[in-house]
């Protein structure tokens, strides 16, 4: 299995931070955002890992991430040209999967669960990961019957669940047949969401409820709340040294 990082977008909800910067080089904590979904894939045992970013700052990445030698792992790297939403980026990793199953991770994604039985066990369709919040309309929204999830709803205003699904995805390469025959959403974007519900409607979907600790890190709450979390793990660490 390889792995994609979707670190493109303005970050708007993050200006000004982001006028000068790309949204995943900004900190939480002691570290660039971007090394925490890099770890994530890391700890899940992948090795072959695909940065996608905006032109902008596309360079900072490199600068600070290289071939990814020092980190044990092989970093490639594309550019997103167009503002044309998550499933969009993920298509400009046809060629780098190459066939292959993909573990996708957006990368303002923090998850504290370790992914590796998920890749192990994963053997086709598409996986993804349930988390329960107290503000589902900020994300994409799993619709349930039967603890089976029946349809996601993207940053629905009445949400259906208080389950948000979130930014890590398991797929075989089927995603990418799927992603050229969709259309552009409302606000003008292939939506992944629509990527997921068309697994669904297949019958190819599985969706699992997250045990640790989740956040995303694209608003100031949740980039605060990104940082305390990560601070309070460092202070366990040190403490048990
Ligand atoms: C994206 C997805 C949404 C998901 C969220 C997780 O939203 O579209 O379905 O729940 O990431 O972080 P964004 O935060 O990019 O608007």
């Amino acid at each position: 299995m390889k792995g994609v990082i979707l670190a493109g977008g303005k970050g708007t909800r993050l200006f000004p931070l982001t006028k000068t910067t790309n949204k995943h080089l900004l900190p939480i904590y002691n570290k660039q955002m971007i090394f925490y979904p890099i770890n994530t894939l890391k700890k899940a045992g992948i090795k072959d890992i695909l940065i996608v970013s905006g032109r902008h700052h596309a360079g900072h990445f490199l600068e600070l991430l290289g071939r990814g030698e020092e980190l044990g792992l092989n970093f490639s790297y594309t550019i997103q040209e167009e503002e044309g939403g998550i499933a969009q980026a993920l298509a400009l990793a046809e060629d780098f999967a190459d066939n292959d199953n993909i573990m996708v991770i957006l990368g303002d994604n923090i998850y504290e669960d370790n992914f590796k039985e998920h890749v192990e066990s994963f053997k086709g369709g598409a996986r993804v990961f349930l988390k329960k919040v107290p503000d589902p309309q900020r994300f994409g929204v799993a619709e349930l019957k039967d603890g089976k999830i029946i349809n996601i709803e993207e940053k629905p205003r009445f949400p259906k669940s208080d389950y948000a699904v979130t930014g890590l995805y398991f797929y075989d390469p089927e995603v990418f047949k799927i992603i050229k025959t969709l259309k552009p959403s409302q606000r003008n974007e292939l939506e992944i969401g629509d990527v997921d519900n068309r697994y669904i409607l297949n019958g190819k979907m599985d969706a699992r409820f997250l045990n640790g600790f989740w956040t995303d890190a694209g608003t100031f709450e949740s980039l605060h709340q990104a940082s305390r979390f990560i601070r309070k793990k460092h202070m366990e660490k040190k403490r048990m040294i």
